[in-house]
């Protein structure tokens, strides 16, 4: 049977080095796998009396359908100041709001990311663990994806990976994290 998996990019930059990681691992998603590139966009500030009034915005339901419909979910996530993106940790306190425990209880996650720095996110990475833990999810350890000192040509905007290293590591990943899924 198919599967399908969606790769959610945490930077809402319109050039984002993780929005294109995550494109690149739709690109090279095996045959029976189908990888989708979701985004944060419109997704607003998580603020208590926002919820109270008027419930769940549009954006954080989409983006649950979307996850509730995928066999599995990957973190794409940038690093910042050695932890997790305010924009991404909001979305995800969002769709805890919405219903933790269908969304994240026994998901499937994998996580992988992209940055300047040289530790290629994986400080961030490392984060998430904590907060993945607390939802139940099942995360992939099977292989890393940490590309650091990363620029402009690392990866296309169309997920046309450039460096070599990091082609490698991304087609390892996909190969062993879609045959886990
Ligand atoms: C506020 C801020 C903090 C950052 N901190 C880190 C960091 O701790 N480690 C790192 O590797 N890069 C850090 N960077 C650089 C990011 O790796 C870089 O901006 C990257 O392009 C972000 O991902 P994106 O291209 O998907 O938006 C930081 C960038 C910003 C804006």
């Amino acid at each position: 049977m198919s599967k399908n998996v969606l790769a959610i990019s945490g930077s809402l930059r319109k050039g984002s080095f993780n929005t294109r990681l995550a494109k690149a691992i739709a690109k090279q998603a095996p045959a029976g796998t189908k990888v989708t590139v979701a985004t944060l966009d419109g997704i607003p500030l998580y603020n208590g009396d926002v919820e109270a009034a008027d419930g769940i915005p549009a954006a954080v339901t989409a983006l649950k359908e979307q996850i509730l419909a995928a066999d599995a979910i990957v973190l794409v996530t940038p690093e910042y100041n050695h932890g997790i993106p305010g924009v991404f940790k909001n979305a995800i306190d969002w769709l805890s709001r919405a219903d933790k425990t269908a969304i994240f209880s026994g998901r499937k996650v994998g996580l992988v990311g992209i940055g300047m720095g040289g530790f290629g996110t994986m400080l961030s990475q490392t984060a998430w663990l904590q907060v993945l833990r607390y939802f139940g999810c099942e995360v992939f350890t099977g292989a890393l994806v940490t590309i650091g000192g990363a620029n402009e040509d690392t990866i296309a905007e169309d997920g046309t990976v450039n460096d070599e290293r990091a082609a490698k590591s991304v087609a390892n990943y996909v190969e062993s994290f879609t045959a886990w899924v």
